[in-house]
Parts: C-alpha cells; structure tokens; sequence
C-alpha cells in the first residue's frame, strides 16, 4: 500500500541543502522569502500541517495552538529553546514536540567567548575608532580595557552551553564559578576545577564576569532582577546569550547608565527583535544580532536534527529530542 508522506510546513527559509532534502522525504511548503510568519499565517499552518517546523520567531502559545488541525501531531522545532512554545498544551492536545540540542552548544559557546573577551577589551569599540577616521596613534594610556586572565566567571546555568563555555574560559586563564539547580557530575567539576554555588545572590556578589546560560522558563524569567543586579560589584561584566527574558532588561540599562556595572555583551533581548536604544548607544555594550549558533555548519546540524526527528516520528518511533513539558 503506497503511503502518504506528511505535509511538512516549515515557517522560516532554512539552509539549501536542508530544504533540498526536506523536499526529497516529505511533501514540504517552505518559505521561500522567509518572511516571519503572521498569526494568521501560523494558525493557518497549524490547521493544514501534518507536521509543523517552527524557529524562535513563532509565538505558538494556547490560542495559535488551539488552531491545530486533526492531522498536527509533530512540532519538530528549529532550535534548541522552546519557549515560545506552549509544550504543556501541545502535549494536552496530543502533539510531540522535539528540538536541536547539542549541535549548536560549540558555536554558541564560540560566540560567547568572543564577547566575553570584547567586552573587556573594548573591541568594538577600537574598531568604530579607527573607521571613524579619529585615531590619533598609539598612546600607553589609550584604549585601556581590563584582562581577563586570572578573572572569576560566574555561570549561570552549567548545562551543555555552559559547560562548553567553562571549558574555554579555562583556556584564557578564567577561574570557573557556577550556579545551577544542582550541581554537575563531579568527573565535571574536577575537569573544570569548578566551583557550585548553590546560592546565585552569594555568587553574583563575588564574580568579574556573568555569563547566562539557563534556558528561559517560567521559573528564570527575570532571575537576574533588578534586585539581584544589584548585587554585582560595579566593575563587573554581564555576557547574555541564551534568552533576553532572562535578565530585567530595564534594570541593567539604568544600571548600566548609571556606572554601576562595566559593560555587556548581548546577544538576545527582551523584545527581540527590537532592542533597547540606549543599549546601542552605550560604549560598554556590545550587542549583536542574536547570532550564538549563525554558522552554516551549525544551521545544517541543526537542520539535519529536525529531519532525522520528524523522520523517526513518522516511521512511528519515538523521535530522539523529544521535549516533554515536565523536564522544562
Ligand atoms: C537559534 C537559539 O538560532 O536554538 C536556540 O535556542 O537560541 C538559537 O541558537 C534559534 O533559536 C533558532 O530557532
């Protein structure tokens, strides 16, 4: 009996070879133009898809979920975090929902490095100078940032990112602090000569460099509150690139206006993709376009993990990165 492929709706363009091979499996309705998906556009997909490939800039809450049709049983995420998706509901209405872990934890933990060495150094800041034309020449007092070797980071949130980026800053001469729900294997924290902290306010008060790396639920929304940043030393550094939701955004502006902290890197923001202006306007700050995992090898991985999930779910396996709501 010839069987039918899924009709696999995927909301944003994805890497070439990856479209190309979506369309070789399944019966695929990609978005060429990749225009970000409208509500209506999302519900409207929602109601056709067999099996839906969503990314970050989809908001699949309740409402746009209760637009599914019969046929929706399989939202095979493009990315790693998921919250901008209701997976408590999804499972209620009986739909998978998988992710990308792993593949994009060396580049984002790359990105994080650079910005936790451009920061300090006023990279950025070197390089707006001398395409501005301003450049007087070399002085010994000019362009002085602070060293990193030797320094405390604080991680917040030593899973797979975390630990990658651990990994590096031992490299550069970093000493390695964590927070986490609990703390990890101890083969882990020997290797990485890491120190847990089970209170995150004590840690913050000690270390030169925080850096995010918790996904954003309902329980990290604004765990670096205003309150808490409050508690770094003014001459310390805050790098995020996990989700903007994370840190009180307003806070760390007025905090970072007013001197209270050395400078940023940020690669997410709270009302991505809009962004704060005088985060931009600050020369402390180095603020990109969330771009953690923007590698053509790491989009490909990335890709390849959302074919190989919606392949097992429709062979009738369970697919490998299933995200279930109670490990969130
Ligand atoms: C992705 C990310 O680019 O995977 C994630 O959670 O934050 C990014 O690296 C993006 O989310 C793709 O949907």
């Amino acid at each position: 009996m010839p069987t039918t492929k899924p009709l696999v709706v995927v909301t944003r363009k994805l890497p070439e070879p990856i479209e190309t091979r979506m369309a070789e499996l399944f019966r695929v309705e990609l978005n060429l133009d990749d225009h970000p998906f409208s509500r209506e556009e999302l519900a409207a997909a929602m109601a056709k898809a067999d099996i839906l490939v969503p990314t970050v800039t989809d908001r699949l809450d309740a409402a746009v979920l209760s637009q599914a049709g019969p046929n929706l049983r399989l939202i095979a995420n493009f990315g790693t975090g998921v919250d901008h998706i209701d997976v408590a509901t999804a499972h209620q209405r009986g739909i998978t929902v998988t992710n990308t872990p792993d593949v994009l934890t060396e580049d984002t933990a790359d990105m994080t490095m650079a910005l936790i060495l451009a920061v300090p150094r006023r990279l950025v800041e070197g390089e707006r100078l001398l395409h501005s034309g301003q450049w007087a020449g070399w002085s010994p007092t000019h362009m002085l940032g602070n060293r990193i070797w030797g320094k405390r980071l604080g991680i917040v949130g030593m899973g797979r990112i975390g630990q990658a980026v651990a990994r590096r800053a031992r490299g550069f001469g970093m000493a390695v602090h964590y927070h986490n729900r609990r703390p990890v294997h101890q083969d882990v924290e020997t290797e990485l000569e890491a120190t847990y902290w089970d209170s995150l306010d004590q840690m913050l008060a000690r270390m030169d460099v925080i850096s995010v790396h918790c996904p954003h639920t309902p329980a990290t929304y604004h765990l670096l509150s205003a309150r808490r940043l409050k508690l770094l030393h003014p001459t310390s550094y805050i790098v995020n690139t996990a989700r903007g939701e994370v840190i009180d955004e307003n806070a760390l502006v007025r905090m970072l206006s007013n001197g209270e902290l050395a400078g940023a890197g940020l690669d997410v923001f709270e009302q991505a993709p809009a962004v704060n202006p005088k985060l931009l306007s600050m020369k402390n700050v180095v603020a990109i376009p969330h771009m953690g995992s923007a590698t053509i090898e790491g989009r490909i991985d990335m890709g390849e993990k959302v074919i190989i999930n919606i392949k097992t779910f429709s062979d009738g396996h369970r697919p490998p990165d299933r995200v279930l709501p109670n490990l969130l």
